[in-house]
């Protein structure tokens, strides 16, 4: 089986296992978890932040970093293609009564110039109160670059808002952009990062954030149930990938290139572009072949890709060998008569 439809999908490896369970562990409730310990001092020190928190999902993090950072009646402004705006159940509304306002983005999907300040309500008892901006970096495979990031936060910060960074992909975006990690936190106030998209783990987050928000975010966290209890088995499985699979990630983006190539020919070309990746992924758009149905076949011969409307997002992760992505590309080929 060949599953290209997100860098979720793996499962851990005999070693990452194996790290699991050795791992040593305690009741992370109260802060005895050795695991979770070594592995937020490590994200806290990576990033630059004062204190890191381990969660178990990337929209159990984003979210208790929005609750954290805005109240009731309070507003945060987003890219509207973000996954916090489109993709977390509108969490921070239902559960924060936070307002979700929407900006919209440039085509490399980074906030443009200007409108954060426009997006800003005036002190009048008719509006929420602004206070959070989220960015998010890689956003649908794009990373968005330091430039972008800075004026951004200088933007926001002008306009007295708090900055919150989705960076569930964070490492494929410091791949792409060749630079460490703490050059892209430090225009953020909160960071959150997920293990088990390119890394390879099966479950785990982690916020980084100042020391004034650790009160704050610890209780989210609480009520968004996401306080565990021997919880360094997870932890030890995010060191392992942290440790093992980072580095890796730059085979990911060169076969997406590799692949983008290959499928050209077969991509359907809005004003004639050619397609291209984003880091460790490829938007897809099948010509049609009258009387076919590209997604059927490939299901067919074992391949599974997200339905094409029109466009199908492939994803290279951790079991996308050479081998595989060949006898992918061989399987689109044979489809098209090639
Ligand atoms: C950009 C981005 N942010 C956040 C998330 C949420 O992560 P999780 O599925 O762990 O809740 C995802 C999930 O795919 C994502 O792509």
């Amino acid at each position: 089986m060949i599953d290209l439809r997100s860098d979720t999908v793996t499962k851990p490896s005999k070693e990452m296992l194996q790290a699991m369970y050795e791992a040593e562990v305690g009741d992370d409730v109260y802060g005895e978890d050795p695991t979770i310990n070594k592995l937020e001092k490590e994200f806290s020190e990576l990033l630059g932040k004062d204190r890191a928190v381990f969660m178990t999902s990337g929209t159990q993090s984003n979210l208790s970093a929005i609750l954290s950072h805005c109240g009731r009646g309070e507003e945060m402004i987003v890219g509207n293609v973000y996954h916090t705006a489109l993709d977390e159940a509108a969490g921070a509304s239902v559960l924060g009564g936070i307002a979700i306002s929407t900006i919209e983005v440039e085509e490399s999907l980074s906030i443009k110039d200007g409108s954060i300040k426009n997006a800003v309500k005036p002190d009048d008892p008719h509006y929420p109160i602004s206070k959070l901006l989220c960015l998010e970096n890689t956003s649908q495979g794009r990373a968005i670059p330091i430039e972008n990031l800075k004026r951004n936060h200088a933007e926001a910060k002008e306009m007295d808002l708090s900055i919150h960074l989705d960076g569930a992909r964070l490492f494929n975006a410091i791949e792409d952009l060749k630079c460490e990690p703490k050059d892209i936190a430090k225009y953020a106030d909160s960071v959150s990062i997920c293990f088990s998209k390119g890394l390879g783990a099966p479950a785990g987050s982690i916020l980084c954030f100042p020391e004034n928000l650790e009160h704050k975010v610890r209780r989210q966290r609480k009520i968004l149930g996401g306080a565990l209890r021997q919880v360094g088995v997870l932890g030890a499985a995010c060191l392992y990938a942290v440790k093992n699979n980072i580095k890796r990630l730059k085979e990911d983006h060169e076969r997406a290139s590799f692949l983008a190539k290959a499928l050209n020919p077969y991509h359907c070309k809005k004003n004639g572009k050619d397609l291209h990746s984003f880091t460790n992924m490829v938007f897809f758009e099948p010509i049609e072949k009258k009387g076919s149905d590209l997604f059927s076949f490939l299901k067919n011969k074992g391949i599974i890709i997200s339905k094409p409307c029109p466009e199908t997002r492939l994803v290279m992760h951790l079991n996308i060998t050479d081998e595989v992505l060949n006898s992918f590309i061989k399987t689109i080929k044979e489809f098209y008569g090639d």
